[in-house]
Parts: structure tokens; sequence; C-alpha cells
């Protein structure tokens, strides 16, 4: 059985197969970022047309990389939501128009779902059930995760999501988007504790999170400082050690409430290095299990859309012909297999 996975949600194009026996076969991105950057943030109408040129070039290139023809594959996988519902559009018009024509299966897949199963293409992946902390450039969640689609919300980003606030963050500190992975490099060699900041709704019994407090709290210190290179870096520390330890304190809270042992951090913000570092240590201490995959499969990627397809096929070939896209579909939408 072999899936090929689609992922246009945001500005990643990406195009993954993968096969039950023998995994993934193929992982091709391309990133939209250098298209973006000079705008500071995604355009979605430069996002789609993006898309369009570049996901039949892939899916011939992913084709090629796994030495497949295809009538080698048995169903088509395509992020069908949450995201921009323009870049959306293009894949699951391609996902849906390849699967007729080949006369095999299209699955819509949910993007967060895909996040929540990306451990599972590492070797040493979770058993159900889990906690899943979802940290992405659209989404902060805290999530029981019973198995698949099998999904319980415990809190969320009331205002921005931890990945917007680390891009936010970055642009005022003068870095191309998206800017997480910049700040946190530019952290690496900031000072701890020279500049302080708030670890925001951790004080309350609540599970939910609030991370706009924290670009604006950034936006006032860069405005009273002189911003030598060390300045800059300094501030970039402090923001990072106030997200990680809030997301840190959050899951804490999370573990003892639920009672799990297994913790899974998913989506682009776990790549993060001090998260992941000191999310291992919290764990360690509570002598529970962390997993997270690598940064690759972290941060948008078809291997996961294409890995959910895979649990989530049927044999039966819709002949609904429609096309369908949910920008704001929720996980506890979803149906257990
Ligand atoms: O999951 P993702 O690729 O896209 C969405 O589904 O939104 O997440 C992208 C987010 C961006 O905000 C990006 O800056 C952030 O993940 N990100 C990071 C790191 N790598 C990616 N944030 C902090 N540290 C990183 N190393
Ligand atoms: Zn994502």
């Amino acid at each position: 059985m072999r899936i090929l996975g689609i992922e246009t949600s945001c500005d990643e194009t990406a195009i993954a197969i993968y096969d039950k026996q023998n995994g993934l076969l193929s992982n091709e991105i391309y990133s939209q970022a250098k298209l973006h950057s000079y705008y500071g943030g995604v355009v979605p109408e430069l996002a789609s047309r993006d898309h369009t040129c570049k996901i039949a070039p892939l899916i011939l290139l992913s084709l090629k990389r796994a030495n497949l023809y295809p009538n080698q594959i048995n169903g088509i996988a395509y992020t069908a939501g949450p995201g921009l519902v323009g870049s959306l559009l293009v894949g699951v018009t391609v996902g849906r128009t390849l699967a007729f024509s080949w006369n095999i299966p299209a699955i819509p897949v949910n993007h967060m779902e895909g996040h929540i199963m990306s451990p599972m293409l590492e070797s040493n992946s979770p058993k159900f059930p889990f906690l899943a902390l979802l940290v992405s450039g659209g989404h902060t969640q805290l999530v029981i995760v019973n198995d698949v689609g099998s999904y319980k919300l415990l809190g969320e980003s009331i205002d921005d999501s931890v990945g917007e606030a680390f891009d936010k963050t970055a642009r005022l500190l003068g870095l191309n988007y998206p800017g997480g992975a910049l700040l946190s490099q530019l952290a690496k060699k900031g000072k701890q504790k020279k500049f302080i900041f708030p670890r925001p709704m951790t004080g309350c019994d609540s599970l939910n999170f609030s991370f706009s407090g924290l670009k604006t709290f950034a936006a006032n210190v860069i405005r009273n400082n002189y911003l030598d290179d060390q300045t800059r870096s300094d501030i970039a520390r402090a923001f990072e050690d106030a997200v990680v330890d809030t997301l840190l304190i959050k899951c804490n809270h999370a573990l003892d409430k639920t009672g799990f042992k297994r913790l899974v951090i998913a989506g682009g913000v776990s790549a993060n290095y001090s998260l992941r570092n000191k999310m291992s240590i919290m764990i360690k201490k509570r002598k529970g299990e962390i997993f997270y995959s690598r940064p690759e499969f972290c941060t948008d990627n078809a291997a996961m859309i294409a890995y959910v397809g895979m649990l989530r096929i049927k044999s039966d070939i819709s002949k609904e012909l429609s096309i369908e896209v949910h920008p704001r579909w929720s996980l506890t939408e979803l149906s257990s297999l």
C-alpha cells in the first residue's frame, strides 16, 4: 500500500510517498519563505499562485525519487484544512483530480492531525493514549490523544499562536520571515536573565495560552533599549526563555491534571532546541516519556499527511466530485477509525 501525500495549507508545497511496509519513499518540500520574506509574512494570494506553479513538478519529482509509476500508488491524501483557503484549494483540486483520473481513493487529511502523528514517522514512536502539545504557526493547543481521530481539546491560545509570537518578535528584532528559528539562533548568544519577560497565564488553573502580550512586551523592550548585537541576543534569549517556560508550566499542569506519562510535542515550534531540551528534562523528572520528530517533520511536510492518509484510507473509491476545503477544521470534528 502506497499513499501519495499533498500538503499546501500555507507556504510550503510538499509531496511525499509513504509505503506501509517500507516507510517513506520520497519527501519533497518547496518552501516559499523567500517569496514572502519581503512582506514580513505570508501573502495568501502569492502563496496560492506559487503552489499552482510548483505542485505538478514536485509530484513528478516525488514519483521519480521513489522510482514509481502512478499505477503503483494506491491512494492520494491531501490537506483539506485548517489553513489558507486559496492554498488549500490548490492541493485539494490537484489531489482529487489525480485520484479521480488514476481511479484510486482520495483522502482529505486534517493538517493538525498530521502534526500529531508526525512522531509516528520515527522509530521511537508513542503508543496511544498520550498528551500532545501542538505548537505551530497557526495553533497552540494541548490535546488528549486517545487514538487516531479521538481528541479532546484541553486548552488553546486565546490570541496569537506561539509560532506567530516568535515570528512577530523576530521581525521586531530585524530578522527575516519566518523568524522563529532565526530568533532561536540569536538567543543562543544571549545572556540569561538580562531581561525578564512575563510568563503569561501561568498563575491560573486554565490550560489556555496567551502570547500576544509577550510580543507587545518585546516591542516595548526593543523601543526602550539601544539595540547593539548583544542586546538583540539578550532580548531574543529572554523572549525564548519566557515562551519555553510558559509551555513547560502548562504541560506540567496538564500532565498533573490528566495523569498521562507520555507527552508528544509537534508542529513547527517543536523544532526549537531549547523547548525540546527543557521539556525532556521536565519529563525525565516526572519519569515519563517524551516524543518529537526530527526537525524536518516538525515543520510543514507531506510525509505526515501521507502517513495519516494511510491510516484513514478506505478501499471504496468515492465518486464524489466536489472540491471541499475546511480552513477552520477543528481536531474535535474528526471521526475515529
Ligand atoms: O507547523 P509549521 O511549519 O506551520 C504551521 O502549521 O503553521 O510552523 C511554522 C512555525 C513558524 O512560526 C516558525 O517560525 C516556527 O514554526 N518555527 C520555530 C522554529 N522552527 C520553526 N520557532 C521557534 N524555533 C524554531 N527552531
Ligand atoms: Zn503546520
